[in-house]
């Protein structure tokens, strides 16, 4: 091995290989065949958006927003960041000539000749022109020449202070915009159906995606920091629930069709603002009387957000939740009928589900359906897909009154639920291995190859020559269904010789009967 330090994935993010590579492309393939018999296009979704985008869309309260989103800050004007760097790197040199001048009077400089050019770069749109950035940079220019006045006057420690102050108004500044990598794709598919006008389009718009998010989160099992979603939105005017069973619908299509079985589906309805946020409040309320009962992080959440106090899975807390009120029982009329009519709209599709009112999603911007779908041989990261409604996102960023709904599937969590289940053999098969000896049957080998690739088979063909036992023991280990083996004679004669790998047998044929012959499974 070698002594350099060897480099390794991140943490949370893992690579996908071949064979299990071949179970993606399946469930990805089914994925796309299936949404289009749904009438499903497809959209390609940029990785990285706006932080703003996500934090309006699924709430900065959120733990996927306030703690699990990677984010930076994208640079236009780099010069000026490497200056701003430089002088926060500044330290003063007790023995520098000239006394405090000679020690903090370039510092002061500095931090003059920044502000300018910074300035210069507010003006010019380089940076970007937020009413904080233009206060931090007029009092910037104040505070330094004041600094650079007074530095004879002053001692080292207070000029220290100073110059302490003066670095962290430095790190105030913003010199690009505030960029994240994705969490999740429903947010950028709002901004996407804003941008391009699609409410101008037949009505209701339906997209799929397919892709990694982001999200900062412990590692375990089923749960990574990359993962992967196969995502589909449904928006327009109508929040007709045929829309939001048909959806559903196709979800437990595509989970056949993939080969998952074993799943559950969770419904629940979380209501509209209006009765949420009475039944918010009454919620509030109860768990105040039983806070004493229930952990950090559930009486963190009475306050900020006592839905999610619902979702834990703490065993203490779970027979004093039991006993909180139920949202079913403080729906509001329309959003009442609404899950009712959800629920006729499954019954008529034959679609099975369960109700639980504890399921209340962890983003913001849901509201009435909300659905999740459980399958078997995942552990606790059990949610092998999430979804719901969110009619009004759309508008929250500055577009158009729209309804939507949509879900998420996990695809991680699905191929591993597929391998455990045992259906996740997804081997690419080798059609024919072929071995050829001597230099001169070489080209006939080669011409062999490429005629069989161009008919649709797999074909391996060696790039040296190899011997004949080492030839057919390395087109066992690929799991060759055949080898067919060019030598002198077979380039003499036009016949090959074709051995089925499974029981040895032999036969010579020509070019056209040997591809008949690999037609036959
Ligand atoms: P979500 O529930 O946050 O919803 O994620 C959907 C699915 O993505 C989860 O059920 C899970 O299978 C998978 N998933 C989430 N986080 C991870 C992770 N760290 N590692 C592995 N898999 C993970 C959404 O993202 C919504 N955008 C769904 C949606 C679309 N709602 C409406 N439209």
């Amino acid at each position: 091995m070698s002594e350099k330090k060897q480099i390794r994935a991140i943490k949370g993010v893992r690579d996908i290989l071949p064979p299990e590579s071949a179970l993606w492309n399946r469930v990805e393939q089914t994925a796309h065949a299936v949404f289009a018999t749904y009438g499903f296009g497809d959209i390609r979704l940029p990785i990285f958006e706006q932080t703003e985008l996500f934090a309006r869309s699924i709430g900065a309260e959120t733990d996927v927003v306030s703690k699990e989103m990677y984010s930076f800050e994208d640079y236009e004007a780099s010069d000026l960041v490497q200056f701003r760097n430089a002088i926060l790197f500044w330290k003063d040199l007790p023995d520098a000539p000239g006394g405090a001048y000679g020690r903090f009077l370039p510092f002061g400089q500095q931090v003059l000749s920044f502000d300018a050019q910074a300035n210069k770069a507010f003006e010019d749109g380089a940076i970007p022109r937020t009413p904080e950035n233009k206060s931090m940079l007029t009092t910037l220019y104040g505070e330094a020449g004041a600094f650079s006045e007074g530095v004879q006057s002053r001692g080292d420690r207070e000029n220290r202070q100073l110059v302490d102050a003066l670095k962290e108004k430095l790190r105030q500044i913003r010199f690009g915009d505030a960029l994240s990598l994705r969490p999740e794709a429903t947010a950028s598919v709002c901004r996407a159906y804003i941008e391009h006008g699609m409410h101008t389009l037949p009505q209701p718009v339906k997209l799929y995606y397919m892709g990694p998010m982001f999200r900062r989160e412990r590692p375990q099992k089923g749960r990574y920091r990359q993962f992967y979603q196969i995502g589909a939105e449904v928006l327009g005017q109508s929040d007709a629930p045929a829309i939001d069973a048909e959806l559903i619908e196709m979800l437990v299509a595509f989970f056949d069709r993939a080969g998952l079985t074993g799943t559950t589906l969770y419904v629940n309805s979380i209501g509209c603002k209006d009765c949420r946020a009475k039944y918010v409040e009454l919620l509030r309320a109860e768990l105040r009387k039983v806070q004493d009962k229930l952990g950090v992080d559930s009486q963190r959440r009475i306050e900020t957000n006592p839905l999610r106090v619902l979702d834990s899975k703490i065993p203490d807390e779970q027979a004093i939740i039991e006993k909180l009120p139920r949202i079913a029982d403080h729906l509001c009329d329309a959003c009442r009928a609404h899950f009712a009519a959800l629920q006729e709209q499954l019954k008529l599709r034959g679609i099975a589900y369960e109700i639980n009112w504890r399921l209340v999603r962890g983003l913001d911007y849901y509201m009435r359906t909300t659905f999740e779908i459980t399958a078997p041989g995942l552990g606790s990261q059990n949610a092998v897909c999430g979804g719901g409604r969110y009619d009004g996102l759309v508008e929250l960023l500055g577009g158009p009154p729209t309804k939507g709904i949509g879900f998420a599937i996990g695809t991680d969590r699905l191929v591993l639920s597929l391998q455990e289940s045992g259906k996740g053999d997804a081997r690419q098969s080798l059609d024919a291995f072929i071995a050829w000896m001597g230099a001169a049957s070489y080209p006939t080998a080669l011409k062999l190859a490429r005629r069989l690739r161009g008919e649709g088979f797999a074909v391996e063909l060696p790039a040296e020559e190899m011997k004949f036992k080492k030839s057919l023991g390395l087109a066992d280990k690929l799991g060759a269904r055949y080898a067919v083996i060019i030598g002198e004679d077979e380039v003499a004669s036009g016949q090959f010789t074709l051995k089925r790998l499974a029981d040895a047998e032999q036969k010579k044929l020509n070019e056209t009967e040997l591809i008949e012959a690999l037609k036959t499974r």
